[in-house]
């Protein structure tokens, strides 16, 4: 039975999930709650493998469908290898992006639609849902440009602004869908700023688990 605490960030490419990532993690520690993170695709070998293929530049005739098998194929072998076992010791697991982001971009951005991405999902995550998400709000042209000044863009990066026009939009409809769970963050703030706004809902949460 899942004990620990599963929390899950999302956003558009750039916006700036990991460095709040790690201080969530460094701010649990301090509360004496281990926490581990991963990424998504991702975070184990396996999956880390099925990653290159997706992201490959060279694989621009990936059908849709197919990437979103794949997603979910690294997303199965991360959650039984390594998040549920986690929380079922009672640890809390950090993931930069899990199934939001397969319906954002392979069911809104690619238009395979939110319900295929879900019945094949609930098969991946074995119905696992995030206690809590963190949905990193930013312009979706400011946070290309930042990621772009950083490195060569990967396959989905290459797909443009107006790929990323529509996952923001994505996120916005998923947002509204979830009200409960998705917590939205302004992340064109500083990063202290932004944090003190993760920090606010953390507590909340950990209040209401009792940890
Ligand atoms: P990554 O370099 O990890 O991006 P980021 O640092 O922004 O998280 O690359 C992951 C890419 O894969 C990113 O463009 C989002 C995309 N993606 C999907 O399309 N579907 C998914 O289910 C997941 C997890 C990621």
């Amino acid at each position: 039975m899942k004990k620990g605490l599963f929390i899950t960030f999302e956003g558009g490419d750039g916006s700036g999930k990991t460095t709040q990532i790690n201080l969530l993690k460094d701010y649990l520690k301090s509360k004496n709650i281990e926490a581990i993170t991963v990424r998504e695709p991702g975070g184990v070998s396996i999956s880390e493998k099925i990653r290159c293929l997706i992201l490959d530049n060279q694989n621009t005739d990936m059908d849709k469908i197919t990437e979103m098998l794949l997603y979910a194929a690294a997303r199965a072998q991360l959650v039984s290898q390594v998040i549920l076992p986690a929380l079922n010791q009672g640890r809390a697991v950090i993931c930069d992006r899990f199934v939001d982001s397969s319906y954002v971009y392979q069911g809104f951005a690619r238009g395979l639609g939110i319900d295929v991405v879900q019945n094949v999902n609930n098969i991946a995550t074995q119905k696992l849902v995030p206690d809590i998400t963190f949905f990193m709000d930013i312009d979706p042209t400011t946070a290309m440009n930042r990621r772009l000044n950083c490195g060569n863009p990967d396959r989905l990066e290459s797909e443009g602004v107006s790929f990323q026009e529509k996952v923001y939009e994505g996120y916005i409809e998923l947002s509204k869908m979830f009200p409960n769970r998705i917590k939205t963050i302004n992340a064109s703030l500083g990063i202290e700023e932004i944090f003190s706004d993760i920090k606010k809902h953390t507590d909340i949460l950990l209040k209401t688990f009792e940890i």
